[in-house]
């Protein structure tokens, strides 16, 4: 698709899910799904960022509350994050792309801690768009560790108390990144699920019924054309003329 001609999202957050309905549906288990959705997330994210035009992207691959999970899943998305980061560590860096993440270390394990802070760091000068993984992360969360920061912040005199509004506070959340434009939740599920509370506020919101998996180049392709289908007021009458 031509992107030069499209109204491109600078913030696109993608809500991962339909992995275990989709190897379901094919007799398989849903490990599997976990697997083939890993792959078909490193090149997406690779076609969003290197192909279109949007400099972040950020992707809710594990909630605070997918620890509810079966010990048998958690395990096995732990070590398949953990094998992705080493693995893509390389691929990040050579197509110039920040990887960074979101979300409490407390109580991820220390070989998942362990690539996380390699690819990070292999990765930090990276300047062609970011790659923001929400892992172990809840919207909640983020904002009641952000209001602790910023607590401790005003104890130590470090900041006033008349300093504290919208955007500092935003300079406190796990990363400090633009707001999200467009939020895409797969596989039919219409729910934001504790994602990104804060910085999805104004996001146009799209729930296409792919399962993740599935969900490819082209799906995508889609989902911007119908991202440039709406009108974004934020509130206002005019935004577009405004900005003009
Ligand atoms: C999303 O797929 C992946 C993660 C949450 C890690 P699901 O595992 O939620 O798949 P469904 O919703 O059961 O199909
Ligand atoms: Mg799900």
């Amino acid at each position: 698709m031509d992107y030069s001609k499209m109204k491109i999202p600078r913030h696109v957050g993608i809500v991962v899910d339909g992995n275990g309905r989709w190897a379901e549906s094919d007799g398989k288990i849903r490990s599997y799904g976990h697997k083939v959705g890993a792959e078909n997330l490193e090149k997406l994210s690779r076609y969003i960022l290197k192909e279109t035009g949007v400099e972040v992207l950020s992707v809710y691959v594990f909630s605070t509350e997918n620890f509810k999970r079966s010990t048998e899943e958690v395990d096995y998305l732990m070590n398949l994050f953990t094998k992705k980061f080493k693995s893509d560590a390389k691929i990040y860096k050579k197509e110039n792309i920040k990887v960074v993440f979101s979300g409490r270390r407390e109580p991820l394990k220390e070989e998942v801690l362990k690539t996380i802070d390699e690819i990070t760091e292999m990765t930090k000068n990276n300047t062609g768009g970011i790659l923001n993984f929400c892992l172990n992360y809840g919207g909640h969360s983020e904002i009641v560790d952000a209001t602790l920061k910023i607590h401790q912040d005003l104890i130590k005199g470090i900041i006033k108390e008349e300093e504290v509004n919208e955007s500092l506070y935003e300079h406190y959340l796990y990363q400090d990144l633009p707001p999200i434009d467009f939020l895409i939740r797969t596989s039919g599920e219409s729910r934001i699920s504790n994602f990104m509370l804060w910085q999805a506020s104004y996001a146009e919101f799209y729930f296409p019924t792919t399962y993740f998996p599935d969900f490819n180049e082209k799906e995508f392709d889609k989902a911007i054309i119908e991202y440039n289908k709406r009108d974004r007021r934020f509130g206002g009458i005019d935004y577009d003329k405004k900005n003009s």
